[in-house]
């Protein structure tokens, strides 16, 4: 890659392919393993070169890797930021070398909005907003108050941000639901199930818990179990991704409902790239289509499902 830059001047790797930078958050959860096989898969089989770095959760690494792409003069870079903040100074340099920036899954809260060409992601608000929804529709003819205990994913990254605030605006319209307890279980099983053992501890009557993500919610069914309460029954169970093991949970009635966040962004990335390394036009945000599953759906869906 020597070129590259959204300049219309495709540059192109060693065998002729256009170069991709991509900087992955980590290998937190089953979501983030599906979605980065569907990174390498589609860089494959759309002919596209792929640098691949993975984060391990943190910040400096992942600006570290985006450096080095832009020292290598890749044609694209690519990247699922870890949290929104602090962004703006490497993706200023890589604006000055001219390589054209993709945010992947998650956003950046730079306030230039030129410093990357488009956003391809989920609407974490909105999934958060069909979390609250499900159980305003579950509790609809009790009275009682509800108590709610929310694993948040990763402290600052926009997913905990945003799926925290799209359910607060729903539940928050009707006082018998409280949020006793909310605390980050960092996307992780062993976080989450962490967590929630001192959410179990503190509080004798807990209803219902929120987890950002399947992961987190698969570590605190553990801790449910050995608590020696039934999960989705005693406490019943929200999260988000839909990732197969959460679909398991969910088919075996230990999670009441989850709402999809899909990983499959690899395809719709190297199409994006393409065109962006082109020069073409491409639209600022692209959202991802989703859906939730209950129970009965999770069964469903279980055989065909491709993660
Ligand atoms: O950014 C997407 C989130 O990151 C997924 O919901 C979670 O599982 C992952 O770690």
């Amino acid at each position: 890659a020597a070129c590259g830059g959204g300049d219309g001047s495709a540059a192109k790797g060693g065998d002729g392919a256009l170069v991709m930078g991509f900087a992955q958050v980590g290998a937190e959860s089953g979501w983030r393993t599906a979605n980065t096989k569907s990174v390498q898969e589609s860089a494959k089989s759309a002919g596209v070169e792929l640098k691949f770095s993975d984060a391990q959760q943190k910040q400096e690494n992942q600006i570290k890797a985006i450096r080095s792409y832009i020292q290598q003069k890749v044609d694209v870079i690519a990247f699922s930021p870890v949290v929104e903040s602090g962004w703006d100074t490497v993706l200023k340099e890589a604006k000055e070398a001219n390589i054209p920036v993709i945010l992947t899954d998650r956003a950046v809260d730079s306030k230039d909005t030129s410093l990357y060409k488009t956003f391809l992601g989920s609407d974490f608000i909105e999934e958060g907003r069909k979390a609250g929804k499900w159980l305003v529709e579950e509790y609809k003819d009790s009275k009682d108050p509800v108590n709610i205990v929310e694993l948040q994913g990763t402290t600052g990254s926009a997913p905990a941000n945003d799926r925290k605030a799209g359910f607060a605006e729903v539940v928050s319209a009707d006082s018998k639901f409280n949020v006793i307890a909310s605390q980050s279980g960092d996307f992780t099983r062993a976080k989450g199930k962490e967590v929630m053992e001192a959410f179990l501890k503190a509080n004798p009557k807990i209803d219902v818990l929120y987890a950002h993500n399947d992961d987190m919610g698969l570590g605190a069914i553990e801790a449910i179990e050995g608590a020696g309460k039934v999960p989705g029954k005693d406490i019943k169970i929200i999260t988000v991704d839909a990732v197969h093991d959460g679909m398991q949970a969910l088919a075996d009635g230990k999670i009441n409902y989850i709402v999809e966040c899909s990983p499959l962004l690899g395809p719709q990335l190297m199409d994006l790239a393409k065109k962006v390394v082109k020069g073409e036009q491409v639209p600022a945000r692209v959202v991802t289509e989703e859906t939730t599953f209950t129970q009965e759906q999770a069964k469903q869906a279980l055989p065909t499902r491709q993660y």
